[in-house]
């Protein structure tokens, strides 16, 4: 059975106990999520057709830099040397920056997590590249309201089952399926910590959710099946074993008393990218 610790006694480690974190500490995780965010609404305007990754990773470097000289966590980060993760159609997770263009049709998931005093704000979306086919746009739906109905679940007395029920339940029902291979995370001032949060799962097992928790939730859903294989080439790109297509959104989020708070908001409305299209147009 786990146990659960205030953070603030805990070691800057991760121990195998769920960190319970304070007022003081979700204030860390807005500030440094909000950078994110914000990063993530500038580059609806940079993933273009005709752009590649690596602009994009430069991109992310840059605001960091401007907007107060801050780093990603990814970079450097256990061999990894990029500001984010880029992974694009077959791509599940993890994909490296390239210079490669984007091609008409893409889609492209986009992973950032900036560090702000100490603080990991952890948030990922999708960017279509141009028009799009029925079945991408589809999948894309999919995946962001199996987030959100992931995050729903997410309140005090729920488990870390519940959230993966909730998930998994809807993407099957869309003919869509799940990846097993990873998982949302703790995370605070550490980047990966307890719990681990399945996005598959049964009611009521797992671990159960308490106020004061931070973790993301991430779920990569693929219009095939779910398997996935690493490249042995780099070590770290993930792909569909069948190659059909894959996305993810992630947020972070904390435990509240009557549900959770999502730190990593879009300020302007943009997490959704095919919602945030139609805005678009009507104006
Ligand atoms: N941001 C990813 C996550 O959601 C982790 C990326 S680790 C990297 O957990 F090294 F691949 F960048
Ligand atoms: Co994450
Ligand atoms: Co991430």
């Amino acid at each position: 059975m786990v146990s659960y610790i205030e953070a603030d006694s805990a070691p800057l480690k991760n121990t195998g106990q769920i960190k319970i974190y304070g007022p003081e500490h979700f204030e860390g995780m807005r500030k440094a999520s909000q950078l994110t965010a914000r990063c993530l609404d500038a580059l609806v305007d940079i993933v273009k057709p005709g752009v590649t990754t690596a602009e994009i990773d430069r991109f992310v470097y840059e605001f960091g830099m401007d907007n107060g000289g801050y780093h990603a966590a990814t970079l450097n980060y256990r061999g990894y040397k990029y500001s984010c993760c880029t992974s694009i159609n077959h791509v599940i997770c993890h994909g490296m920056p390239n210079s490669k263009p984007l091609r008409e049709g893409d889609i492209v998931n986009v992973d950032v997590t900036f560090v702000v005093d100490g603080w990991y704000g952890d948030s990922s979306r999708m960017y279509p590249v141009g028009k799009l086919k029925r079945a991408a746009e589809r999948l894309i739906e999919v995946t962001h309201e199996s987030l959100m109905l992931g995050i729903a679940a997410a309140k005090p007395g729920n488990t870390t089952g519940d959230i993966g029920h909730a998930i998994q339940s809807y993407a099957e029902a869309q003919r869509c399926s799940v990846v097993r291979e990873f998982c949302g995370h703790g995370l605070g001032r550490l980047f990966h910590d307890m719990p681990n949060i399945m996005h598959y799962g049964q009611p009521g097992k797992g671990e159960e959710l308490k106020p004061g928790m931070i973790f993301t939730i991430e779920p990569m859903i693929n219009l095939g099946k779910p398997h996935s294989k690493v490249s042995d080439k780099d070590g770290w790109t993930a792909t569909t074993r069948d190659r059909s297509l894959s996305a993810q959104f992630e947020h972070s989020i904390g435990i509240t008393e009557d549900g959770n708070e999502i730190f990593t908001l879009s300020p302007k409305g943009l997490f959704n990218p095919l919602e945030a299209r139609g805005q678009d147009t009507q104006v």
